[in-house]
């Protein structure tokens, strides 16, 4: 696969040309022909769906973002004491904005040599890389596309202590077998001592402010829900009208989640050609594109311990909206 040094970076494309063109049309073949239909919300994320990402981390109403800069500018110090790691990975890093916290410790504390970001977005990847150089001469960025679902891709052993950092709440897109997979997973990649996991989870709360974070005023969350209609059009050459639908941020109390959807305004049918699929959608039916969950730390920690870590440290802001937590493999 093409890899390539760009400045003071390198990008390695671990995913074939056609990973997204393949792997999508399976996901559209098995989500949108169930019954609700759904989507994995790792589609969103072509180029103007990371920049929509990066406009709703401005949000007033997104107080994630906001918050976990807090708990980091709080703790990274201690964060950078407690691991003295020589390489900060980072997955689903996106514009690597809230790491130069981590970076800027790591690297007062003396022991940083290597920031290794991984995202599905090049686009946002290459961005940020090219930032993060200009900004950080001394230290190896070496970048990579994949799909941390299927390829963690961490740096060798030769460079730990490492320390995987999976923040924003990105975990929560997932749902539970494919979170338990996923930490199961990075829990068998990390075996050089000192390895450790910084993960940032946002936490349950008022609904009525969650609904407002994913339901914003000025309508960018629901661009960015609707953006993943305009990725299928021009991948699978489909004719979703994004007018068709309205968009949706529900609280999911049950499963404590909140969930995006795309609601069809009206009653009319889909064509993907390339999948020789024809969908109907009936006037009010939902097609689910996310999941958020939120997270109680009674019930994080034993998944935590099932996955084979053990959290040994938990930071929140003053509200207690978010948690950051250091988890050591057990
Ligand atoms: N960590 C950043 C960005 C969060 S947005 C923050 O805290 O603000 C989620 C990021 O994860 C996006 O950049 C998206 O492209 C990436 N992403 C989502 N699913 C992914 C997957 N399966 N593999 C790799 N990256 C993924
Ligand atoms: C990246 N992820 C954690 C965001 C979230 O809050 O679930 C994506 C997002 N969806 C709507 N707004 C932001």
């Amino acid at each position: 696969m093409p890899n390539s040094t760009t400045g003071d970076f390198t990008v390695e494309r671990r995913i074939a040309a056609d990973h997204f063109g393949r792997a999508l049309r399976a996901d559209v073949q098995a989500g949108l022909t169930e019954n609700p239909k759904t989507l994995p919300p790792k589609w969103f994320y072509d180029a103007r769906g990371s920049m929509l990402f990066d406009r709703i981390t401005r949000l007033p109403e997104y107080y994630l973002t906001r918050a976990e800069r807090m708990v980091l500018r709080a703790n990274a110090e201690r964060i950078a004491e407690l691991t003295a790691a020589h390489t900060l990975v980072e997955l689903g890093s996106g514009s690597s904005a809230k790491t130069r916290i981590l970076l800027d410790a790591l690297t007062a504390g003396g022991t940083l040599r290597r920031y290794a970001p991984l995202d599905v977005s090049e686009s946002a990847l290459i961005a940020a890389a090219e930032s993060l150089a200009a900004a950080y001469p001394a230290l190896r960025i070496t970048a990579t596309v994949a799909d941390f679902e299927t390829d963690l891709a961490l740096p060798d052993a030769s460079d730990a202590p490492r320390l995987v950092a999976f923040l924003g709440s990105t975990l929560g897109n997932l749902d539970p077998e494919q979170r338990a997979a996923f930490l199961g997973r990075l829990r068998q990649a990390l075996t050089a001592p000192g390895d450790a996991l910084l993960l940032g989870v946002d936490l349950v709360k008022d609904p009525a402010r969650m609904l407002r974070a994913y339901d914003d005023g000025q309508g960018v969350t629901a661009e960015f829900n609707k953006n993943l209609l305009t990725v299928l059009n021009r991948e699978l050459d489909s004719d979703f009208d994004p007018g068709a639908f309205d968009h949706r941020a529900i609280w999911n109390e049950e499963d404590e989640r909140m969930e995006m959807r795309l609601r069809a305004r009206l009653t009319h049918t889909v064509k993907i050609p390339t999948l020789d699929l024809t969908l109907d959608f009936l006037r009010g039916e939902d097609l689910r594109t996310e999941i958020s969950s939120k997270f109680r730390r009674e019930a994080l920690e034993p998944e935590l311990t099932q996955a084979g870590f053990t959290l040994e440290h938990w930071w929140t802001d003053q509200q207690e909206r978010f948690a950051v937590l250091l988890a050591l493999p057990a």
